[in-house]
């Protein structure tokens, strides 16, 4: 996989254990100019000065993805910048564990604007440029706790989220296809060591998770961005409106 010369924007990549940063380094390994979009200035600022030590390309830039001026201004300056978007990886998310008769509208909405709202209003503010290139790869992070009903940490709501963003991700992927633009989702199961399941992973927990998982571990970041980096490239050009599930076999559908 050859990623000179694409500009890939990765929505989430404030952390330096987390996918998004996993995703940068895998696509800035093999040649990409990675933009890193979080939330958290500090913390991509972090990852932009990690891959230009190695000799990278590397921007970071301060973005709430539920925010749609903040998302056109974010697509806007950087196409001034860099010239193009070519790959975009909606990474953003947040989970919260709780059950269904506990969650307030406001967490509700939290939970829904970041995992769906927030692809939604990157894949239309960036929709026109790619077009104009005839070319695109976007890639969403869903879950399989969109499929099987629930997660260890996600409640109903990060359920409906991902399931939904596997839903926007199937139908934008036939409205773009002839431009030559694939939008695809990716579907992990548990991986260990990010910040989302918000320290409440306990050695017991990980070792009953474990033994439910036919590969036998828990999944890791490099898992995920490298799944992700093939569906980025060129090469999967024929590959759209697919959901790629990285579980070690704990979901098999
Ligand atoms: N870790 C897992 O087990 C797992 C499993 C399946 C899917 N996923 C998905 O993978 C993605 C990455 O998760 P992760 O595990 O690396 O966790 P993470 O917490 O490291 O990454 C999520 C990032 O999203 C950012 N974010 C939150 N709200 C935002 C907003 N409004 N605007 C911009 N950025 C915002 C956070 O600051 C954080 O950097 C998420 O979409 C998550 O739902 C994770």
């Amino acid at each position: 996989m050859n990623f000179e010369n694409r500009v890939a924007l990765i929505t989430g990549a404030a952390s330096l254990e987390g996918i998004g940063m996993s995703i940068a380094r895998q696509l800035s390994k093999r040649g990409a100019t990675v933009v890193l979009a979080d939330i958290n200035k500090n913390g991509v600022e972090a990852g932009a000065n990690e891959i230009e030590g190695k000799g990278g390309k590397a921007y970071a830039v301060q973005l709430d993805v539920t925010d749609q001026k903040q998302v056109q201004s974010v697509v806007e300056e950087m196409v001034e910048k860099v010239g193009k978007i070519d790959i975009v990886v909606n990474n953003a998310g947040v989970s919260r564990p709780s059950r269904v008769q506990e969650i307030t509208q406001n967490e509700w909405d939290l939970v829904l604007n970041v995992n769906l709202k927030g692809p939604f209003l990157l894949t239309q503010a960036v929709l026109p440029y790619m077009k104009e290139n005839r070319y695109g790869r976007i890639v969403n992070l869903s879950s399989v706790s969109g499929k099987r009903g629930g997660g260890v940490f996600g409640g109903s709501h990060y359920s409906a989220a991902k399931a939904g963003l596997t839903g926007f991700t199937k139908a934008v992927a036939r409205e773009v296809a002839s431009y030559g633009i694939t939008c695809n989702t990716v579907a992990p199961g548990l991986i260990g060591g990010t910040d989302i399941t918000g320290g409440l992973m306990t050695e017991e927990m990980e070792q009953a998770i474990k033994l439910d998982i036919p590969v036998g571990r828990l999944g890791q970041v490099e898992d995920v961005s490298y799944a992700i980096s093939f569906l980025a490239s060129e090469g999967a050009g024929y590959i759209t409106g697919e959901e790629l599930d990285i579980n070690g076999g704990s979901h098999i559908d």
